[in-house]
């Protein structure tokens, strides 16, 4: 899959967004090395603490079908802004231990595109070998 198929993936996970309080749509997409794909949609809650962003729905339901960072080929996130959503610092926290540093996150507001990775996302990261001596 090209990266305007992935990018286009991602337009198609945003439908699905449930935004009623930002109106807000952030759609992400997983590609797989294996090819499969895994979406993602931002999940809003009246407790707005519980929303759960596109990016990491995403990334964690590639986890939950058995993916693991080297399985991970690129994530796409986009969204309906004016700018391109770059990820919330929640979601760099969960990428940084959930992607390889160097895993290509392509960023589209369907006007703007850009490529980036977590190492140039996320600097100074705090992660597993801070916690587990
Ligand atoms: N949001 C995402 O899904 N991903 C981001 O990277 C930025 C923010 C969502 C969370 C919330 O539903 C809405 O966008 C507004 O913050």
């Amino acid at each position: 899959m090209t990266k305007e198929e992935l990018v286009q993936e991602a337009f198609q996970a945003m439908k699905n967004a449930y935004a009623p309080y930002s109106n807000y749509h952030v759609g992400a997409c997983v590609l797989a090395r294996d090819g499969r794909t895994f979406y993602g949609a931002n999940i809003e809650n009246a407790s707005f603490g519980a929303t759960n962003c596109a990016e990491r729905s995403a990334v964690f339901s590639a986890y939950s079908n058995g993916c693991r960072k080297e399985d991970i080929e690129a994530l796409a996130i986009v969204s309906d802004g004016e700018r391109i959503a770059a990820p919330c610092g929640i979601c760099r926290q969960v990428l940084s231990e959930l992607l390889e540093q160097d895993t290509p996150i392509y960023l589209s507001n369907g006007k703007d595109e850009t490529e980036t990775c977590i190492r140039d996302l996320l600097p100074m990261q705090f992660g597993m070998e801070d916690v587990i001596r």
